[in-house]
């Protein structure tokens, strides 16, 4: 099936509209057109640099105004890594953890990281879906996305109930916002099965949005970001700040990295996470039955 995709992407095909199922992204879906895309966000970041500095001094904005220097962050669907690494360039924060579901994409962020993030930044990269974060309630101070809740349309609350669920202090997302959208923007995101309904879910569990505005720097006007930050008053409870942070995906047991495997694994859950080019691979999908290793 890759074959054929591959195939349809060469020929300049569009891979989401192709595999869109019932006006509806699946996580797999995502997982496949995004990794096709892998290098491309780098790529568009070195030809528009100034740009970038930009787009991520203005979501830094954001964030400087809820942190200390003791505040982990989150950023779910990270990509290449490229918006995280701007934003963490201009703010000081404890430690940074970041996923995406796509691991070329997160090969490729890796080296970016390496390349451009700024000395003595402690920063932690993941797969996995925002379906099913493998990381405990309440254990990041906060959690964030930039056009990674996107292409999800369908499963808006499922997918706010898992970083609401992980969250503890605030939750930022720059997305696009379908209700504030022209006919233009709307029937793109209509077409490419785009998120929509966020605030119907804020107000729905009563969350309190503390700010709600359109970003000033725009990359594409066929997609403009708007922002959200949500205030929460949970207490952190299972700060995240150790090696043994994360939890299976199926079982929900504190994952433990086991350096003579290469795996991260819980003895209680008796399931292990491989670990590819230093990326610990935590979709339950990727979980090996492991009771005694
Ligand atoms: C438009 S890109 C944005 C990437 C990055 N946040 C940025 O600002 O450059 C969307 C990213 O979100 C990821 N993503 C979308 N839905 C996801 C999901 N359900 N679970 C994990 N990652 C997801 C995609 O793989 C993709 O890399």
């Amino acid at each position: 099936m890759l074959e054929l995709i591959k195939d349809h992407f060469e020929k300049g095909g569009n891979i989401t509209e192709l595999l869109k199922k019932d006006d509806i992204n699946t996580t797999e879906a995502i997982e496949i057109a995004y990794d096709f895309q892998a290098g491309s966000y780098i790529k568009g970041v070195k030809e528009n640099w100034g740009l970038w500095q930009e787009q991520v001094a203005e979501k830094a904005s954001v964030l400087s105004e809820l942190i200390t220097p003791e505040t982990t962050l989150l950023d779910c669907g990270t990509g290449e890594v490229t918006t995280l690494v701007g934003i963490l360039n201009n703010i000081s924060i404890k430690k940074a953890f970041a996923f995406d579901v796509s691991v070329s994409r997160l090969l490729k962020g890796s080296g970016f990281v390496t390349d451009n993030l700024k000395p003595h930044t402690n920063l932690d990269i993941f797969l996995a879906e925002i379906e099913n974060i493998p990381l405990a309630n309440n254990s990041i101070d906060i959690v964030m996305t930039s056009h990674a809740l996107e292409p999800n349309h369908g499963r808006e609350s499922i997918i706010l109930d898992q970083i609401f669920r992980v969250a503890s202090k605030y939750v930022v997302l720059f997305e696009p916002c379908y209700e504030e959208a022209n006919e233009e923007v709307k029937s793109r995101m209509d077409k490419l099965g785009y998120v929509r309904g966020l605030d119907d879910y804020f107000s729905e569990r009563g969350h309190q949005v503390v700010k709600r505005f359109p970003l000033q720097v725009i990359h594409n006007q066929l997609n403009p970001t708007w922002c959200w930050v949500i205030k929460l008053d949970t207490p952190l409870d299972n700060p995240n700040n150790d090696e043994e942070c994360y939890i299976c995906p199926k079982t929900g047991h504190t994952l433990s990295y086991r350096a003579d495997l290469n795996v991260y694994w819980s003895e209680k859950g008796m399931y292990g996470y491989p670990v590819v080019g230093g990326i610990p691979l935590l979709r339950a999908k990727h979980a090996i039955v492991m009771v005694r290793p």
